[in-house]
């Protein structure tokens, strides 16, 4: 009974958490709209006392009687006895999007506030809405144009964007960002993280353009277990009825016409036979477009069905292996996000080359464009929200925030055919609390959306050589999913760790999120030498040969596809700030135990033929 209350409590907090701007959920495909890029260089100012955000008794200048004061101004001196201690204008400029951090070696562990400033021609109409999207800004961004506040957003990750209608001027305009990637113990992610802590304006920027009444989200999926039963819903910004859409698919000569009701939504679930479904083997995207008689929205969307049958996972009603490996967001071989499309797509492809059919994007929502890519090139993904070790359970506004991110996730890929998985975090302590929060987490993946997995990476517990299966939280997700460091970090060298057995609570599919270890590439010497390459080696063939003892094993990422920067690996020699339990380096180097998993990913695809 108490675990009831706490979690109601939980969730009725959470809705008065703090956020001084209503939070408006992304609008869909938004670049598929009449977008003008903000992308390029910007003015950037270094703040890392937020001088430029509070007066000298520490009082916000935005919540002043004047409301400015600060460097959102974006004032310039006119008057020369006129004293104004910042001008963006003659500030140096900085790619936006981009991290911080790789642009500027003095910013590599920089943790604080830079304040950005870019101006921009507008043409405003009237009649016409206008939203100024972020596709990410880690972590905390506060906005303003023209010197007026237009909100705040917090999470990396994810994107936003807010409705400047009324601040936007003919001619020229000027936005401002304050961007914070300051840790803090109540946010999601935590103060504690494997991964560098890429500050900035991090993806695109668009000013878009809307009608009055527009199109602000849609989904066209097939109906979960049904390879003929498609579902379309849709809702405007307003509620605004008998709006006439045209929902069209032309290579199936698909038309068809609907009104919005009192709401300003649809919803429709209709037949349609002889779909070709999305697979990896055949990712098939269909041009769909729906329109209205002031809007055209071009998107291109595949189908498929996914859903577990005892310890199966069943791809478009065939059971299918997951052959994955973890991703991080990040360009191995120049230092920063992965910046582009020639970054994602070279990801992809050397995931691909090893035989793989699927992707965990670790451990937060990755760019857009990287699932859109995964859609067209055929690679299944595991998408996560950064609820990642220890998290402040019991504090509401955490949890609020979690719930944010997970939902802005959900909305943004709903579409995509490639996603097949929601995971609501990643290795979290064992507690009533925890549990409480990640079942909250795992019911708001599946009402948002029924058609896809909902799972997190669990942790194992030992007991003596038995690797114990038993966390509360696999009641609640779809998969075994679980991290599993034999053979590094406990478990003696790589061939002593087949000793183990695996005693697994839940008859569900098993697929292992995480095992691996370091090697430094190009290091080399016998087996039982740690950071060589034949050490890892040996790691994963002995991984392989343990984690085959599962009978309903179904698939696994391993930990991780390419060396990637961490502010926790401090080894002089092996790690210099970088994780070494890529398969390839940061040079691009593919170590032997690349070929290792290849090989076996190889043998699974003609197993599962
Ligand atoms: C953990 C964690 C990863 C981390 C990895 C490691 O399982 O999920 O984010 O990088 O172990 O220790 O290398």
């Amino acid at each position: 009974m108490l675990k009831l209350t706490y979690r109601l409590l939980l969730i009725c907090l959470s809705l008065f958490s703090s956020v001084s701007y209503a939070q408006v959920t992304s609008i869909q495909n938004i670049q598929a709209r009449k977008v003008q890029s903000l992308n390029g260089k910007w003015n950037y100012i270094i703040d890392p006392y937020e001088n430029g955000y509070y007066d000298y008794r520490h009082e916000p200048f935005d919540k002043s009687k004047s409301g400015t004061g600060g460097f959102f101004d974006d004032r310039v001196q006119k008057d020369k006895s006129e004293l104004i201690e910042y001008d963006f204008d003659r500030s140096p400029q900085m790619n936006v999007p981009g991290d911080w951090n790789s642009q500027l070696e003095k910013l590599e562990l920089y943790e604080g506030n830079i304040w950005f400033r870019r101006k921009f021609d507008a043409r405003p109409e009237k009649g016409k809405k206008y939203f100024i999207y972020f596709a990410a800004v880690n972590y905390e961004a506060h906005v303003y144009v023209n010197g007026k506040k237009v909100g705040i957003h917090k999470g990396g990750f994810t994107p936003f964007q807010f409705d400047v209608t009324s601040t936007l001027k003919v001619g020229e305009n000027s936005i401002v960002v304050k961007v914070d990637n300051t840790r803090k113990a109540d946010e999601i992610p935590t103060v504690n993280t494997d991964w560098w802590n890429y500050g900035g304006i991090t993806r695109d920027v668009f000013l878009a353009e809307f009608p009055e009444h527009f199109i602000s989200d849609y989904k066209l999926q097939l109906v979960k277990g049904n390879n003929n039963l498609l579902s379309f819903t849709l809702k405007l910004n307003d509620a605004t009825p008998n709006q006439e859409i045209t929902l069209s698919i032309p290579e199936l000569k698909l038309e068809k016409k609907y009104k919005t009701d009192a709401e300003g939504k649809i919803a429709d679930d209709f037949t349609w036979n002889n779909l070709s479904l999305w697979s990896p083997e055949t990712p098939k995207l269909y041009a769909v477009n729906i329109k209205t008689d002031k809007e055209n929205i071009d998107d291109k969307i595949g189908f498929r069905t996914i859903q577990v049958d005892g310890d199966s996972i069943l791809l478009n009603g065939k059971s299918v292996f997951l052959r994955g490996i973890s991703i991080h967001d990040e360009n191995p071989l120049v230092a920063g996000r992965l910046r582009g499309e020639g970054d994602m797509r070279m990801m992809l492809q050397w995931a691909k080359d090893m035989n793989c059919n699927y992707v965990r994007l670790a451990h937060y929502p990755h760019n857009e464009e990287m699932i859109r890519l995964a859609d067209e090139m055929g690679l299944l993904v595991w998408a996560e929200v950064p609820v990642y070790w220890t998290i402040s359970w019991t504090n509401p506004a955490t949890y609020a925030n979690a719930k944010q991110q997970l939902t802005d996730l959900i909305v943004r890929d709903k579409n995509r055919a490639s996603v097949i998985v929601w995971s609501v975090g990643n290795e979290t302590p064992l507690s009533d609390a925890r549990l409480s929060f990640m079942t909250n987490l795992v019911e708001t993946a599946r009402t948002l959306d029924d058609t896809r997995l909902v799972a997190a990476a669990l942790e194992v517990h030992r007991d003596g050589n038995a690797m114990l299966l038993n966390d509360p939280l696999g009641e609640k997700i779809d998969l075994v999913s679980f991290n599993e460091y034999a053979g590094w970090y406990w478990g003696g060298n790589p061939s002593e760790i087949t000793k183990y057995t695996f005693n697994i609570k839940y008859n569900k599919p098993v697929v292992v999120t995480e095992f691996g270890g370091d090697a430094l590439g190009g290091f080399h010497a016998d087996e039982n030498t740690r950071w060589s390459e034949e050490y890892q080696e040996a790691l994963y063939r002995n991984q392989i040969t343990l984690l085959s003892k599962i009978g309903a094993l179904r698939g696994m990422t391993p930990w991780i596809l390419t060396d990637f920067r961490s502010p926790r690996r401090q080894h002089p020699i092996y790690q210099n700030f970088w994780n070494r339990k890529g398969l390839i380096s940061e040079t691009g180097k593919k170590k032997k135990a690349y070929y290792i998993l290849k090989d076996f990913y190889g043998q699974m695809q003609t197993k599962y033929k």
